[in-house]
């Protein structure tokens, strides 16, 4: 069976102020009644297929992990000293598994729509793994997007997989612009497949001074009930760095399997509104709302009753003492709000 190894540690300030450092996006209902956490735990929960997870976070995420793993026996907790980015964390994953474990690593922040999709994508990338590719989930581009990597699709391997000729995280817009225009480039989906020994045997070739460090952090670590504590100094030393930078754009062994599965990162307030709206007014109210010939809008309120009448594209959320109210082209800037800031 495939490891799951779910990765929560980003901030999520885009989404604020219902993400709060406290409780960050993956950890609170943004589609449906359960969290983006609990949805990818459940999203591998099949035992016929997957394995128990295992879930790199932080100490101060560690309690909402524990509510929201709820009694899942043979899960476990890797709790970061601090963060130092994707890359150590996986390999903190990877050194905590068999050297043939097939790790499927999914960011615990994202929605995916169609399950079966994704079971059966990742499927096809733990065949490529065990065979030593470094998988990454291809997404159909639709848009110059600059906070995705690309991956420009190479030879086929066998079915429904690529050689990835190219991996090109986060371009600037002129390129994102080109490598949308040329149709031969997916988005990463941030998903990715691994053998636990190919991972590191890659990441000792392209940043050994981190695989190095992440290894004595492992080794002078201590167990806990479900909790695994690598050591703080060691890890402290580490030069944080993202799996895309550190692995995915050096391997020689990149591959991709495309999956069209419904896939949104949620990276602000309009991608929310975009999974959620059903009807043609393109509107979506959370809470208690009038909305009069409004279209494109969304109201997220824990309490008061909000009315609006003739907005287009606008959001506003009011959380406890919080409200906002921005439109969709400036809730880029939602994370540069000095409530999101402060929170
Ligand atoms: N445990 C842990 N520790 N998790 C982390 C850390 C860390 O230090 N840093 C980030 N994460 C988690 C985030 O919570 C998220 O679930 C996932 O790892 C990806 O990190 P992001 O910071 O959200 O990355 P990104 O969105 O900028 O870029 C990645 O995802 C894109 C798709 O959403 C890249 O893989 C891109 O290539 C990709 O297109
Ligand atoms: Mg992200």
């Amino acid at each position: 069976p495939i490891t799951p190894v779910i990765l929560c540690g980003g901030s999520g300030t885009r989404l604020w102020p219902k993400s709060r450092k406290a409780k960050p996006k993956p950890f609170i209902p943004l589609v449906g009644e359960t969290t983006l956490f609990e949805q990818t735990v459940a999203r591998c929960g099949d035992s016929a297929r997957f394995a128990a997870p295992m879930v790199v976070t932080g100490a101060a995420h560690v309690p909402l992990v524990q509510a929201q793993l709820g009694d899942a026996p043979d899960a476990r907790i890797i709790v970061e000293p601090e963060g130092k980015n994707t890359a150590p964390a996986i390999a903190l994953a990877a050194l905590r598994l068999p050297e043939d474990a097939v790790m499927l690593v999914c960011p615990s922040d994202h929605h995916i729509a169609d399950g079966a999709a994704f079971a059966e994508a990742a499927m096809r990338a733990a065949e490529l793994a065990r065979d030593d590719w470094m998988v990454s989930f291809g997404i159909a581009a639709t848009a110059p997007e600059t906070g995705y990597g690309y991956l420009e699709r190479g030879e086929p391997i066998g079915e429904r997989a690529f050689r990835t000729a190219r991996f090109v995280e986060k371009p600037d817009l002129e390129r994102a612009k080109q490598f949308l225009a040329d149709g031969g480039f997916a988005w990463n989906g941030g998903i990715f497949a691994f053998r636990a020994g190919a991972f590191l045997a890659e990441l000792e070739r392209h940043r050994p001074d981190m695989l190095g460090r992440v290894r004595a952090a492992v080794e002078k670590g201590s167990e806990d009930g479900r909790c695994f504590h690598p050591d703080g100094t060691a890890f402290a030393s580490i030069e944080g760095d993202s799996v895309d930078y550190a692995v995915m754009e050096n391997t020689g062994r990149a591959a991709m399997v495309p999956a069209d599965m419904g896939w949104s990162d949620i990276g602000n307030w309009p991608a929310l509104r975009d999974v959620l709206a059903t009807g043609d007014d393109g509107n979506v109210v959370r809470g208690e709302a009038e909305l009069v010939d409004c279209t494109n809008v969304m109201v997220d309120s824990d309490g008061p009753r909000v009315s609006a009448i003739g907005l287009s594209d606008v959001i506003i959320v009011v959380d406890g003492d919080e409200v906002l109210v921005t439109t969709a082209d400036g809730a880029q800037k939602v994370g540069k709000l000095q409530g999101a800031a402060n929170q």
